[in-house]
């Protein structure tokens, strides 16, 4: 029987654990972690019963051990850790941001197609269940779609109290709320309806100027204490669009919305129905037409074929964020023993994201409509 994929991981706070938990899942032996801060990484080690930490994510990324290298660092560190694991011949997951430039991202792909790697970004979301039903029935049911719209709206930033190393342009790059979340919905509209963003117009808010600089993991409380200072990225962006296909779309992205935890939720209206889909309740998908307004349960033994293999829980035993994750990572391992899943996001998906995010900043520094190349 061949050895079980050796996996490392670079970066070990919010999602790096979210990594490790759903490698061991998918059978793959972790091979060990890096992190920022020697303490919490030894924490974290602890925690995730890894027995290994590697002196730097660098010497993680070309160690002779590892099979594959998933990148969960700050922003930053994506572009040259990914370089660096391709260039050794690993297979590669790296969180989005893919890169924090286009032309990085665009360099990343045309190395890992060279090099014949497995190169995969998460975005998970298009891992729910019923996302996958949704993708169906637009495809099988829908007719021309007029509009596309939706939010993906936080509240993790909502104070000047908060703080991540997102906030620094340095670490996070140019965009932050959009690069962070709104890339996320727009791969996920793209991916369910099969049009493509052509064009967009946006304005981007910063609604904190200044923030206090503290020291905390995403989505935790400030530890308190910390400097006063200048804030230069979005918090908050709003965006207008067209797509190839011919519908009209908007978006609203927020990270300073109180009480919205992770609200990504999109409505397709399309000539024969709509579908509507929130990410706080991936047990159900909604499917509209003039005469009936229907709510699909994620249920395998009635969902179609392509949705029923995401729900690996009976209906009513709710599935959410970590079984998507969960999946996609499975797959991208099926993907290592050349299999094709169907789905799965590649590096060729983190460039879209990454161009999607620069004609969105552009766009609202010219205050113009912007095309995607
Ligand atoms: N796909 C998704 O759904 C998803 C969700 C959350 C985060 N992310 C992405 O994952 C990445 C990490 O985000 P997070 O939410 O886990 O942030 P986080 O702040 O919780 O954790 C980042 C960790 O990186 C560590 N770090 C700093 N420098 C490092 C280095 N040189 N080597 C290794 N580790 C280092 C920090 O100590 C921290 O523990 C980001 O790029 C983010 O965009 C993706």
């Amino acid at each position: 029987m061949p050895h079980p994929l050796r996996v490392a991981v670079a970066g070990v706070g919010f999602i790096g654990a979210v990594h490790v938990r759903a490698a061991r899942l998918a059978n793959a032996e972790i091979i060990g972690i890096s992190g920022g801060d020697p303490a919490r990484t030894r924490a974290a080690a602890a925690a995730l019963h890894v027995d290994r930490i590697f002196e730097s994510s660098e010497a993680l990324a070309i160690d002779p051990d590892v099979d594959l290298v998933h990148i969960c660092t700050p922003n930053h560190m994506h572009e040259p850790l990914a370089r660096r694991a391709i260039e050794a011949g690993k297979h590669v997951i790296c969180e989005k941001p893919l890169a924090t430039t286009a032309s990085g991202a665009a360099d990343l792909v045309r190395l890992a197609a060279q090099a014949g790697v497995v190169a995969a970004v998460p975005f998970v979301y298009r891992f729910n269940a019923v996302v996958r039903e949704a993708r169906v029935r637009i495809a099988r049911d829908a007719g021309p779609i007029h509009l596309i719209h939706g939010t993906y709206l936080q509240d993790w930033l909502a104070s000047p109290d908060d703080y991540n190393w997102r906030v620094d342009r340095a670490l996070g790059g140019q965009s932050r709320a959009f690069a962070d979340i709104g890339s996320h919905w727009c791969d996920l509209v793209e991916f369910v309806s099969g049009h493509r963003i052509a064009r967009v117009s946006a304005r981007t808010v910063t609604a904190f100027p200044e923030r206090l600089r503290g020291e905390s993991n995403a989505f935790q409380r400030p530890s308190g204490g910390g400097q006063r200072v200048r804030v230069e990225g979005e918090d908050a962006a709003v965006v207008i669009f067209e797509t190839d296909g011919g519908a009209a779309g908007s978006l609203i992205v927020s990270q300073v919305s109180q009480g919205r935890k992770n609200r990504l939720w999109f409505e397709i209206d399309a000539r024969n129905l709509a579908v509507a889909f929130d990410e706080e309740d991936t047990e159900r998908l909604w499917v509209g037409t003039r005469d009936r307004q229907e709510t699909v349960l994620r249920d395998p033994s009635s969902l179609s074929p392509a949705a029923a293999r995401y729900a690996t829980l009976p209906a009513g035993h709710g599935q959410g964020y970590g079984d998507a994750f969960n999946a996609f990572v499975a797959d991208t391992f099926a993907a290592v023993r050349g299999e094709s899943p169907d789905g799965l996001p590649t590096f060729a998906d983190g460039l879209r994201a990454a161009r999607i995010t620069e004609a969105v900043l552009q766009s609202a520094a010219s205050r113009s409509w912007v095309d995607i190349p």
